[in-house]
C-alpha cells in the first residue's frame, strides 16, 4: 500500500468562495484504489505556494496528486510549479490522460497537466473539475502502482502480466 497526498490548487477554494469537491474526490478515488491518503491541502494559484506545498507533501507521500490550475488562464501555473520541483518528468502519464480524455471531450487538449518525479515521489497534475478529476485519474491509476514499485526500488517485473481491471488496461494488452 502506498501513501498518497492530494493538493487542491484553487483561488476560489482558498478564499472559501467555492467548496473543494475535486480534492476530496481525488482522495476517495485513491483510497478506493488502495492508497492511504495521508494528507490533503489547499493552496491558491500562486506558484511559490504550490511549489512549497509540493515540496512538503513529496516528503510525506509516494504519490502526490494535484487538482486545478492546469488550463490557460493567466493564474494557471500548477504545471510550472510541478516542473520546478521535479528532477525527472514522466510525460507518458499526462499523455495517457489527455488521450483517454480526448475520447470524452475535445477540451481535454486544453489541460497542460504535467507529471514528474522528485526523489521517491511521483507528482501527477489533474485538471480542476470533479468530472475531469475522475476521468483523468481513472485513465492512469491502473499503471501507477507499477511505476511506484520501480521508483521506490521495490519488486517489479515489467514482463509480468498487468493486474486485470481498470479502465484502459484491456486496450493496452498486446
Ligand atoms: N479532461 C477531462 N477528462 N474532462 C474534462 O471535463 N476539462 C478540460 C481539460 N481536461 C476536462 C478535461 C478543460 S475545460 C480545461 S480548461 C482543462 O482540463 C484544464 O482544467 P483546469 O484549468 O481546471 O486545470
Amino acid at each position: 500500500m502506498y501513501t498518497a497526498a492530494v493538493l487542491t490548487v484553487s483561488d476560489r477554494g482558498f478564499r472559501g468562495e467555492r467548496p473543494d469537491e475535486a480534492g476530496p474526490l481525488a482522495a476517495a478515488l485513491l483510497e478506493e484504489a488502495g492508497y492511504r491518503v495521508a494528507e490533503t491541502a489547499l493552496v491558491p494559484d500562486e506558484q511559490p505556494e504550490i511549489e512549497a506545498a509540493l515540496l512538503r507533501l513529496s516528503g510525506r507521500a509516494a504519490l502526490v496528486v494535484t487538482t486545478g490550475g492546469t488550463g490557460f488562464s493567466p493564474r494557471d501555473v500548477t504545471p510550472e510549479a510541478t516542473l520546478a520541483v521535479c528532477e525527472r518528468m514522466a510525460p507518458g502519464i499526462p499523455e495517457a490522460m489527455r488521450a483517454a480524455s480526448l475520447a470524452l471531450t475535445p477540451r481535454a487538449m486544453l489541460s497542460r497537466a504535467a507529471a514528474g518525479i522528485r526523489g521517491g515521489t511521483l507528482i501527477v497534475n489533474l485538471p480542476g473539475s470533479p468530472k475531469a478529476v475522475r476521468e483523468n485519474l481513472e485513465a492512469v491509476l491502473p499503471a501507477l502502482e507499477h511505476g511506484l514499485n520501480m521508483l521506490q526500488g521495490g519488486p517489479h517485473d515489467c514482463s509480468a502480466p498487468r493486474t486485470p481491471g481498470g479502465r484502459g488496461t484491456e486496450a493496452m494488452e498486446p
